[in-house]
């Protein structure tokens, strides 16, 4: 099987995207890898540290490898947004097959020295996982917004700035670069978020000449995302329109069953809405 690292650079050579899911538990990510398998692409899961403590750090990635094994499958996961050195030391021992620092949050200086001691972690960890590492916040949490997120700011000089970029990719010596390119964790109410600065994307892309990793994918359009993944996106995340996409379709089966009382039986309303949305996601990101 190729590895992660492969996937990713034949995705940038064919100008199209890896999609990587945020799941909380088993019926996410049946839904996800049936939509992956239903497209033939390959597949990352993405588990944030409180999704991936309410799983189990060891257990999910016990589920991902028993996919990946018993169906030959590419599907991947990767510990998204991590916060401390030592929390990106756990997923690396654990299995995972690649990682997030973000230090988005943290001074250059900070961010650049943590991300390089996770970097220098896993070089040495005796397989390949790979490390992104991001500049420029776009918040924190894959929910409805009413508005921007407290402290992102999506005027010029609030953005991922090139040369900054590219001195950090060089001092940190990461695989993969989360930019701020007018992007925004969560999803504002009504679906629609502000358009990507897909200028900037290509700069950034030109500047740091690795793959880029587009979050805060929720309530962005297709024409943004062809357009940043023409572009030098390799990997774009979702995770806010799964969820509600889960939610609404387990209240939906617990509506229409209300004496059902078999989670097997109701929760296989949220498995399909989950696999419906990464189904249309799938297609855009892979020109299918
Ligand atoms: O890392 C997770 C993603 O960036 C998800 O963002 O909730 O806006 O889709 P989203
Ligand atoms: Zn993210």
């Amino acid at each position: 099987m190729r590895t992660l690292q492969e996937y990713v650079r034949e995705a940038q050579e064919k100008k199209v995207a890896i999609g990587h899911f945020n799941i909380s538990n088993t019926e996410g990510l049946w839904g996800v890898f049936r939509a992956a398998q239903a497209l033939s692409v390959p597949v990352i899961i993405g588990v944030s540290e409180g999704e991936r403590d309410f799983i189990g750090v060891p257990q999910v990635a016990a589920l991902v490898k028993s996919l990946s094994d018993e169906f030959d499958y590419p599907i991947f996961l990767n510990a998204d947004h991590t916060y401390s050195f030592d929390r990106v030391k756990e997923v690396i021992d654990a299995g995972f097959d690649s990682v997030i620092f973000d230090g988005a949050n943290l001074s250059f200086e900070e961010n650049v020295k943590i991300t390089k001691q996770c970097v220098d972690y896993a070089r040495a960890c005796g397989r390949e996982v790979l490390v992104e590492g991001e500049l420029g916040f776009i918040g924190q949490s894959s929910k409805i917004l009413d508005g921007i997120p407290d402290g992102v700011l999506l005027d010029e000089k609030s953005l991922t700035d090139p040369v900054v970029a590219k001195d950090f990719v060089e001092k940190t010596g990461i695989d993969m670069l989360a930019p701020a390119v007018g992007n925004i964790h969560g999803m504002l109410r009504g679906g629609v978020d502000p358009k990507l600065d897909i200028p900037l994307v290509k700069e950034i892309s030109e500047a740091v000449k690795i793959p880029l990793v587009l979050h805060g994918g929720s309530g962005n359009s297709e024409e943004d995302f062809k357009a940043a993944i023409a572009n030098g996106v390799a990997i774009v995340h979702i995770n806010t329109e799964l969820r509600v996409a889960y939610k609404q379709g387990l209240v939906k089966a617990l509506q229409e069953n209300p004496d059902e009382v078999a989670p097997y039986k109701f929760l296989r309303g949220a498995v399909q809405a989950v696999q419906d949305v990464a189904i249309k996601k799938l297609k855009i990101f892979n020109n299918l």
